[in-house]
């Protein structure tokens, strides 16, 4: 089956043309930074209008790039939230038009449980694995069954890791998003330089808090004679960067223990991160646990890692109808059983 997936929750516009749910012929992704890093974050009118001028062109060049027609799609499929409601329909009205002009079936996919499926493009991982869906809006603990069965088992009380990453980069004037730049820096930096605190590390859950993490490095840098630049900043960034990664990676690694689950993939946008990757697989490693990362550009927000979900409920018959509408907020786990109420493969 060739489905045509389109995502648009936040402030990227990605349409991408996949074969069965796994072979990516084509994925392009739009990225709106530029607009929002003047604002420090993102705009949600100004996401939903830059939507609107890209949605049509990323479509044509996805379908350009992957050498097929729209008359050749058997079927669309779009996030249909958690997101930002007006850029979430964005993306969702193309699909439902496309789907409605073409006569074939749409379906709305959970951009999570996007996030959480991606690896399976590149490689196959079996079921059951734990994910940890790390983003800019979210930092989840799943345990995956299997296609539409989730289960929530921690998730942050604040701040996403992400949404942490972004606001000490600002704090720290290195401009949106912050992400990057942090990790760029700490390479630099030294990681014990600050003993900034990892919080609910030692409760017995899997929950994460971030903002306590953040508040701490700007009391720390409210302490300075003057705004840290040079190795002091580098410092800084590789003591926030690994407070924040040693958290996320011990309370994954003890989910997986008490779940008695073998493989371990962590997805979303800070799934890029350097610290991450490194000391995921180390202490993956250690413990006997197999760690799968997505390669980078299927960590962050794309519309490919909407397929692997979209090929199985059509496959199974589970089709929307044409008023489905965005969800800005939707669990995961509950996601499965909306849209189809049927066991799926
Ligand atoms: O999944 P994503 O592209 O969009 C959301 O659904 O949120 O994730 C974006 C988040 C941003 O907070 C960004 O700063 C973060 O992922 N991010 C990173 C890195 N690359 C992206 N965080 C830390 N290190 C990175 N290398
Ligand atoms: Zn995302």
């Amino acid at each position: 089956m060739l489905l045509l997936c389109i995502e648009s929750s936040c402030d990227e516009t990605s349409a991408a043309v996949v074969r069965d749910g796994r072979e990516v012929l084509s994925n392009v992704i739009a990225s709106q930074v530029d607009v929002h890093a003047l604002y420090g974050g993102v705009v949600p009118e100004l996401a939903s209008r830059h939507h609107l001028e890209a949605i049509t062109v990323v479509i044509d060049e996805a379908l350009e790039r992957a050498g097929v027609t729209l008359a050749e799609i058997e079927g669309v499929a779009a996030t249909r939230g958690p997101g930002l409601v007006g850029a979430l329909l964005v993306g969702l009205s193309t699909a439902k038009a496309i789907a409605f002009a073409r006569g074939i079936p749409v379906v709305g996919v959970h951009h999570i449980e996007g996030h959480v499926l991606a690896v399976l493009l590149e490689r196959e991982v079996a079921f059951p694995y734990l994910a940890l869906a790390v983003s800019g809006g979210h930092t989840h603990l799943y345990r995956v069954d299997g296609i539409g069965r989730y289960r929530i088992l921690g998730r942050t009380l604040d701040d996403a890791a992400g949404e942490a990453f972004d606001k000490v980069g600002k704090l720290l004037g290195l401009g949106y998003p912050g992400g990057v730049q942090i990790d760029r820096l700490a390479a630099t930096g030294d990681p014990a330089a600050v003993a900034f605190p990892r919080p609910l590390l030692h409760q017995d859950n899997f929950n994460f808090s971030f903002s306590g993490i953040k508040t701490a490095v700007l009391n720390h840098v409210r302490k300075l004679p003057a705004p840290p630049e040079g190795q002091a900043l580098a410092d800084i960034a590789a003591s926030f960067q690994t407070a924040t990664v040693e958290v996320l990676v011990k309370k994954t690694l003890r989910a997986a223990r008490a779940e008695g689950l073998e493989r371990v993939v962590v997805a979303g946008g800070v799934a890029c991160n350097s610290g991450l990757r490194r000391e995921m697989a180390a202490a993956g490693s250690a413990s006997g646990t197999e760690v799968f990362f997505p390669s980078p550009l299927l960590c962050s927000d794309n519309a490919a890692m909407l397929s692997v979900a979209a090929d199985a409920y059509l496959r199974a018959g589970v089709a929307a109808p044409l008023d489905l509408n965005a969800v800005a907020g939707w669990p995961l786990d509950r996601a499965g059983q909306d849209l189809s109420g049927k066991e799926l493969p």
